[in-house]
């Protein structure tokens, strides 16, 4: 049989159709638009999702026998808000994990309502990205939308909806709502009071690799598929992607390295960190996880490349650089703010330490390490709670760069393992269709049986060390500009 995962990114929906035995037959990615309607915002239509979703389900599926293919599944973008009125109708543009506008409320639930009652109700903090917040967004500034919400979606589940026309989401995504009781996986009726929603209006809660639905019959026709397709809950994008790369169960470590940088910790049991430096949710094994979320990672290459430097040559860029760990040059990877782990939207990309005889190299040596050295200050808080962590899998775009394993590897002093398919989410989704259809028996199974790790960057002492004093250095840049981030922001 063949199970399709569709990871629902950012900048684009990547399709990936995989057999019962784990061997990718085929991958398709469409790209749609992100819109930038002010400094800090960042939104999407939800109709550009589904429009290119069936496009590329099309090239996907074409010249595979259909009749084989069993499940679909998702790994998605997290965190965004899509709202739909009476007559299913999205009543405005998504507004998306890396939005930054909504610090007013955001200040709102952190003081007001206070991260100590956040954190009992949901096990996490308000951060500017979040859901809640973004609903009182709407509620404040736009009543009149609010007034029409009837039914509150993530990404993923509005594709999910339209393809089965079930309004459900998975405890993985459903985690980053600050709507989410994680301990319990179910709704927090507090929160809902808080943020002025009703349960009519929230999704069915399934895990992960649960069916939700069948494809609906128009949906069936166009894609030239059965209606006894099943669909399966899905994960948020970086539950899906630890699955896809085998970190489930207890104590494993994968970093993602897509628009968003993340470090993600998976657990057997619940656990908080004290100051909720960490998200704590469900993950999509049907257990939990922390991670650490950068909100610009390999986005800072690519601005760096193709917005700069006005090249799409990466790995030419990166022949140039010779002097690992020696480079006089640090940037701060915040073009969109920063999340973990210091929940600052004012917080913006900086190059410090420039002289005369910089060159292009350091400069896209410094951006590199930079995102590393980001990765590192949640690693120092997961460290920090008394999680070991001496090997980690990586995946995402970023992860296709050999140097950059090599520099993480070294800026985190911890093995690097390369497996055969670095597709994350997508792979994952996948394996989430197969588990839901019965070809597995749970995801660790599946992830046990699929996920094969093929290489090891090993950490080099003496580059270790070298990065563990720029490292010192890089961790004192942001307490500097902070401040001065705060003064420099043009929110009023
Ligand atoms: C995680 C997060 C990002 C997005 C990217 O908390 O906000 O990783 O899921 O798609």
């Amino acid at each position: 049989m063949y199970y399709v995962g569709i990871d629902l990114g950012t900048s684009a929906v990547k399709l990936l159709l995989m057999d019962a035995e784990g061997r990718i037959k085929k991958i398709v990615s469409k790209e749609y638009p992100l819109y930038f309607p002010h400094p800090g915002w960042s939104e999407q239509n939800p109709e550009d999702w589904y429009e290119k979703s069936m496009e590329g389900l099309t090239e996907l599926l074409d010249g595979c026998d259909k009749s084989q293919v069993a499940g679909i599944s998702f790994g998605g973008q997290m965190h965004g808000l899509v709202i739909l009125d009476e007559q299913d109708c999205v009543i405005r543009p998504a507004i998306l994990w890396n939005d930054g506008r909504t610090y007013e409320e955001n200040d709102y639930l952190n003081q007001t309502i206070g991260k100590e009652t956040l954190s009992r109700y949901t096990a996490n903090i308000s951060f500017t990205g979040f859901t809640a917040p973004k609903v009182l967004w709407v509620k404040n500034k736009e009543p009149e939308n609010f007034a029409r919400i009837k039914k509150i979606m993530l990404p993923k589940d509005y594709l999910a909806y339209r393809l089965t026309g079930v309004h459900c989401t998975d405890v993985s995504d459903a985690s980053g709502m600050l709507l989410f009781d994680v301990k319990n996986r179910c709704w927090s009726k507090e929160m809902l009071e808080i943020c002025g929603l009703n349960y009519d209006q929230m999704a069915k809660v399934y895990e992960s690799y649960e069916c939700v639905g069948t494809l609906l019959p128009d949906v069936a026709e166009r894609l030239g598929l059965s209606t006894n397709v099943k669909v399966a809950a899905g994960a948020g994008d970086n539950a899906a992607a630890a699955v896809g790369t085998g970190t489930v169960g207890d104590g494993r470590c994968n970093i993602s390295l897509g628009t968003s940088g993340t470090i993600f910790i998976s657990m057997k049991e619940f656990g908080v960190d004290k100051f909720n430096a960490l998200h704590a949710f469900g993950h999509a094994d049907g257990h939990y996880h922390l991670m650490g979320c950068m909100l610009s990672a390999a986005s800072c290459n690519k601005w760096w490349m193709d917005d700069i430097i006005g090249t799409k040559d990466y790995a030419g860029e990166q022949k140039q650089i010779q002097k690992l760990g020696e480079n006089h040059v640090y940037f701060l990877p915040y073009l969109m703010g920063e999340r973990s782990p210091h929940n600052d939207p004012d917080a913006r990309g900086t190059f410090i330490g420039l002289t005369m005889d910089t060159s292009r190299a350091d400069m896209t040596q410094a951006v590199l390490e930079g995102v590393a050295f980001a990765l590192r200050d949640s690693f120092e808080v997961a460290k920090a709670l008394g999680v070991n962590i001496e090997r980690t899998k990586i995946c995402g775009g970023g992860a296709k760069s050999p140097l950059w394993k090599t520099i993480i590897a070294n800026v985190l002093g911890i093995k690097v393992d390369v497996i055969e398919s670095e597709e994350g989410p997508a792979m994952g989704g996948a394996m989430l269709a197969a588990v839901a259809c019965g070809e597995y028996g749970s995801v660790e199974e599946i992830a046990e049986k699929l996920v094969k790790v093929v290489d090891t960057v090993e950490p080099d002492p003496a580059l270790t060390a070298k990065y563990e004093e720029r490292y010192q250095k890089f961790k004192q840049i942001y307490p500097a500009c902070r401040k001065l981030f705060a003064a420099l922001s043009d929110k009023e």
